[in-house]
């Protein structure tokens, strides 16, 4: 695929954003090679799908409006459903309104509203993440609103019925940690005043009452995406990527338009004690993440291991505009960052020299733990041009990373899922989703994560557009 490409031409054309039916009723896949026995169970993912409707456009790819989609393998078979999200913002797109905010489009909303309401309620277009939440499956975005999702129907039913209290109001973040030793879910909301609140909150799963373990009072509220958390700490990375809440009174800009670089500011590290909510803040040089891979302690320092860019430019890039121009470079670096009690200054090392967005890793066994595999989709244009996509496995310990790639698909997220009674860390597999470059087609693929190798794939006739996060509900029994 060449870079240049006509800025007229409209992103739902382009793969990986091509944009194809729903599939309410399930629909076989052809499967390839052999899939695992033990592997039974659902890879349910959200996504953005539609950039245009007549009358509005997603100017930013976080926009898009949300679907929800499914693949579930069973004994020899494994079927697909897709549905698009109904939404406060979906319906209002498909009649050419943008009433409410969103992340990088504007609102369209008259004089009278604006003056009393002066800033826009946010959306509800939940295309970022999806969960199991005790028994809810639940969609998330970047808002005050999260979508429990069907799990036959893949509809959207209502919305996750928190207790309002102190954090009413505030954006939870897409990306819930899970401490499986103390049953709780994690979680960061940041709330905007006369300055910014940003607070790090717990609770079970199947409880919607939600308790504060600290809050870090800032002026400049940084562009949260993800958090780190270990036994002892959570760890709120403010890169700076920031904003005066003040900005956002009366606008009518997308939320992240408001958001300043200020380099000179570095990127502050701040850890809170999850006994106390007692914090301690360490300073590095400017970086831009979305993403968080781990973090662990040692015995003098607690660790944070991240995908850094060396700037903002990513979210411009991230634009409607420009990915039609220029597909996106998601090959940002992993870095560790060492903070050691008492001393300001945080220490960098490179940990691998592949690109990567996406992160995942053994969750369950090693979140918050020393490890020593990280995995990835490395989405970028290649030597000769051309727009390829590798899933990586970054080895931590010898800084050597292994890739699986067809030259065709472009991947996103591997989700990793281990092999009942396996020992070794990456004894399991990788899920992961890939769209066609050069048809209108898309494979759920199976790798082995300790050799990377296909060793499966599941194709449905449909246009999955690249999206971000989801999870794996294993069939039990
Ligand atoms: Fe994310």
């Amino acid at each position: 695929m060449s870079a240049a490409i006509s800025p007229t031409r409209s992103i739902e054309t382009l793969a990986p954003f091509r944009r194809s039916s729903e599939h309410p009723a399930a629909v076989p896949t052809k499967i390839s090679g052999n899939i695992p026995d033990w592997l039974r169970g659902e890879v349910i993912r959200t996504c953005p799908a539609v950039f245009e409707t007549n009358g509005w456009r997603a100017q930013h790819w976080f926009d898009g409006l949300g679907m929800i989609y499914a693949f579930r393998i069973g004994d020899s078979v494994v079927d697909f459903r897709s549905r698009l999200l109904d939404s406060e913002v979906a319906r209002d797109a498909w009649h050419g309104k943008a009433n409410l905010g969103s992340f990088g489009t504007p609102t369209v909303r008259p004089l009278l509203q604006r003056i009393f309401e002066p800033v826009a309620r946010i959306s509800d277009n939940t295309n970022v993440n999806i969960v199991k939440m005790g028994q809810e499956l639940v969609a998330m975005t970047e808002g005050d609103r999260q979508n429990i999702i069907d799990e036959e129907t893949l509809a959207a039913v209502r919305f996750v019925d928190y207790e309002k209290g102190a954090l009413g109001g505030t954006i939870m973040s897409a990306h819930p940690h899970f401490d499986f030793e103390r049953g709780k879910v994690m979680n960061v909301a940041t709330g905007f005043g006369v300055s910014g609140v940003v607070s790090i909150y717990e609770h079970s799963p199947a409880a919607r009452q939600r308790d504060i373990i600290g809050s870090w009072r800032t002026k400049r509220v940084p562009y949260i995406h993800t958090f780190g958390v270990t036994p002892k700490h959570a760890i709120l990375v403010a890169h700076p990527f920031a904003v005066s809440p003040v900005k956002m009174l009366w606008s009518s800009k997308g939320y992240i338009d408001h958001f300043d670089w200020q380099p000179e500011q570095g990127t502050r590290l701040v850890v809170i004690d999850r006994s106390n909510g007692q914090i301690r803040e360490h300073l590095t040089d400017p970086f831009f993440v979305f993403h968080t891979v781990n973090a662990f302690e040692r015995a003098d320092a607690t660790v944070l291991d991240l995908l850094a860019y060396p700037n903002e430019n990513i979210m411009a890039s991230l634009r409607t505009d420009r990915m039609v121009a220029e597909l996106p470079d998601l090959r940002p670096s992993l870095i560790r960052l060492v903070m050691r009690p008492g001393v300001e200054r945080v220490t960098v090392e490179k940990l691998s020299d592949v690109g990567f967005e996406f992160p995942s890793t053994n969750y369950k066994r090693v979140n918050g733990q020393a490890y020593r595999f990280a995995y990835g989709a490395s989405d970028g244009y290649q030597a000769g041009g051309a727009y390829d996509s590798a899933i990586v496995k970054a080895d931590l310990e010898t800084g050597k990373s292994t890739a699986f790639g067809d030259g065709d698909h472009i991947f996103g997220e591997p989700l990793f899922v281990s092999r009942p009674g396996g020992d070794a860390e990456d004894d399991g597999v990788l899920l992961t989703v890939g769209a066609a470059q050069n048809a209108e087609t898309s494979i759920l693929a199976v790798i082995d994560a300790k050799s990377m190798a296909l060793i499966a794939s599941a194709e449905v006739q449909s246009s999955i557009p690249l999206g971000f996060h989801g999870s794996f509900v294993r069939k039990e029994g």
